[in-house]
């Protein structure tokens, strides 16, 4: 794997820079009592963690020649994936094309064509599954597509075991005693949770999921109320072999009120996967002794949800929520 960004690489494409080396933050939660370490992902430049995946497939396709100038990025998704895709994409100087429900945001859908990407909407009705089918469809017909399958590609852990874990072992004030995260592809709970373990083997990796079913289920496995996040019963190939030690189940209503919260408390304008992974991280804090470093990472942006329930339920007049 030769994924780094060289100066070269920064040159020709400057928003590369900007990627990674993201601060980790002490929160200190009263009347809890305890402090959770939070891995401030949504810095990255398009405003989650999915830039490290899409600067490191891109990177890795140029390096083995997978990447031409006419070639075409093509990837079936609705969420931050498509929007870093389309980032790093632009700024390599790639053409990208998006496949996405119908029934994603339309914040999503003008980030995606500011950024370049041509966004193919799928028929009202038509599964992820289908969505995926015609992305491999397209790429049989035509050499010039490209695809980067997230769900699939062990380069998604294998960055977050190299850059993201090793950032966090470097930036943690000591032994990591827990890392809690929940898991879309699992790419980053896998990746990161590896790193650590091998660090520290007494360490607990937690995944923390969704506590409710969807109706959506067979849709989609990777948009639940906490969008980004599998549904339940859906274990990605990617943390098949994951050293996983346990789960912890949060509700929508509790990672809305801990997302809410860590905008009011704190100050940080994050979606809501990033409040599940922290009621998750003060569960499990609360359960280790007061000084045990528990680490978590706060995914993206609150902006990326202004036409969900995050910020629908309960706003007043003004807009807030
Ligand atoms: C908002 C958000 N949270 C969490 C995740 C989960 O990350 P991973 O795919 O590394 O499991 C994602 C993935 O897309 C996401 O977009």
């Amino acid at each position: 794997m030769n994924t780094v960004a060289t100066q070269a690489d920064v040159n020709r494409a400057p928003v590369l820079r900007l990627i990674g080396n993201t601060p980790l933050v002490p929160l200190r939660f009263e009347p809890e009592g305890v402090t959770v370490y939070a891995k401030c992902e949504f810095l990255n430049p398009s405003g989650s963690i999915k830039d490290r995946f899409a600067q490191c497939v891109i990177l890795d396709a140029e390096r083995r020649g997978k990447l031409r100038p006419d070639s075409v990025i093509l990837e079936c998704t609705s969420g931050n994936t498509g929007i870093a895709l389309a980032m790093v994409g632009t700024a390599r100087g790639y053409r990208v094309t998006i496949l996405m429900s119908a029934g994603a945001s339309i914040e999503r859908q003008y980030l995606l064509r500011r950024l370049g990407a041509e966004v193919i909407l799928l028929a009202e009705g038509d599964s992820y599954q289908a969505g995926i089918a015609r992305s491999r469809a397209m790429a049989a017909q035509d050499p010039r597509y490209f695809l980067p399958r997230q769900f699939e590609n062990p380069l998604n852990a294998e960055d977050h075991r190299h850059t993201t874990g090793p950032e966090i072992l470097r930036q943690a004030p000591g032994p990591i005693a827990a890392f809690v995260a929940g898991y879309g592809t699992g790419g980053s709970l896998s990746g990161c949770g590896s790193a650590i373990k091998a660090r520290f083997p007494a360490a607990r990796v937690v995944a923390m999921e969704p506590a409710e079913d969807e109706d959506h289920a067979v849709e989609c496995h990777c948009c639940t109320c906490i969008e980004g996040v599998a549904d339940k019963g859906f274990v990605p190939p990617l943390l098949r072999h994951a050293p996983l030690d346990a789960t912890v189940k949060v509700t929508a209503d509790d990672a809305m009120q801990c997302t809410r919260r860590l905008h009011r408390q704190f100050g940080l304008l994050v979606g809501t996967s990033s409040g599940a992974n922290v009621a998750a991280a003060l569960h499990v804090a609360r359960e280790l002794p007061r000084d045990a470093v528990v680490v978590t990472l706060l995914c993206d942006r609150a902006e990326r949800y202004f036409s969900t329930p995050l910020f629908a339920e309960g706003m007043d007049e003004h807009g807030v929520a």
